[in-house]
């Protein structure tokens, strides 16, 4: 299918139709957003579900009840997908916990006044661009990927779903100052989960001890996680999401853009990258 049918384009971004509607946009533009509500937030395969995994655990201090019976979709909700209107979110007990892809400058009214506690998570853009070639492969509701250079293309030109990764980042860094923002690497957390579990549980406000923290970081660790049905999306229908051609819980490896782009690829990719983040301050764990 062409871009054409499977894509809406809101507010100047490309979004998959199939779970992004005119009604669950609407919903989240009228979302009222609380104090003490908590927002994952990424650019998609940035690592959200491993994160969706991560702070439900923190918050039930180690109790994987949650984590086992509720689907990553249910239990962190996407505040702009279809779902999240049938969830009575208002009667969800505090705090709340969401997950959103928008950029910082899509964000809804409510959002700027409340200042809700966010989770800003990032990582490495050539992995982010290699994971999503292979979910393009596998997902239906999204568009073919063409080859791999076409692909790598459309990515640096922000030209897919969610639009650019630079200005993704860039917005959310930059909303910092007026923002309530936990930033943090996904290759941080594959070098240290533990520490990492650490820094998320003092950002919650969620003392935890050193066993506890054990614990949730071995329960997320990729092998572990891959196996929760609960977050692996073994429970999607096949003709949606294809997990014989890609699993959605494919490598959970940094680095592995090298194994993908050519020598010419990465090179192009430096040249965009250098150019586009070139005033951006933030050390990000991957430089
Ligand atoms: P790969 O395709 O590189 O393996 P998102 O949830 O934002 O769509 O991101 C998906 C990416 O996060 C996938 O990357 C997936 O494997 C990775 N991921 C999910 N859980 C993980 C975990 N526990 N440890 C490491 N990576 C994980």
């Amino acid at each position: 299918m062409t871009e054409a049918e499977l894509y809406v384009v809101y507010k100047g971004v490309l979004m998959p139709k199939l779970v992004h509607t005119p009604a669950s946009l609407k919903y989240y533009e009228d979302f009222s957003f609380r104090p003490d509500d908590i927002l994952i937030v990424t650019y998609p395969k940035s690592g959200t579900t491993w994160m969706q995994e991560v702070v439900p655990l923190i918050l039930s201090h180690g109790d994987p009840v949650v984590v086992d019976t509720v689907p990553n979709w249910d239990r962190v909700p996407w505040l702009e997908e279809t779902r999240a209107c049938d969830l009575n979110l208002d009667q969800r007990p505090p705090p709340r916990i969401f997950t959103t892809h928008f950029h910082h400058a899509m964000m809804s009214s409510s959002f700027f006044t409340v200042k809700p506690r966010v989770i800003y998570l990032m990582r490495n853009p050539r992995d982010v661009f290699t994971s999503s070639f292979h979910y393009h492969g596998m997902a239906s509701f999204l568009v073919d990927p063409g080859t791999q250079t076409e692909f790598l293309h459309k990515f640096l030109d922000g030209k897919v779903m969610f639009g650019s990764w630079f200005d993704h980042v860039k917005g959310w860094l930059s909303a910092g100052e007026h923002q309530h923002i936990m930033y943090i690497c996904y290759e941080e957390m594959i070098l240290d989960l533990q520490a990492a579990v650490a820094r998320l549980a003092e950002f919650l406000d969620t003392p935890l001890d050193s066993e506890t923290i054990g614990k949730i970081a071995e329960r997320c660790v990729f092998k572990n996680m891959k196996n929760n049905k609960m977050s692996n999306y073994s429970l999607v229908p096949s003709e949606l999401m294809d997990q014989n051609t890609s699993m959605f819980l494919r490598k959970g490896m940094a680095g592995d853009w090298k194994n993908q782009l050519t020598v010419a690829e990465g090179e192009d990719f430096d040249a965009v990258y250098r150019n586009k983040m070139q005033h951006v301050k933030y050390k990000f764990f991957w430089d």
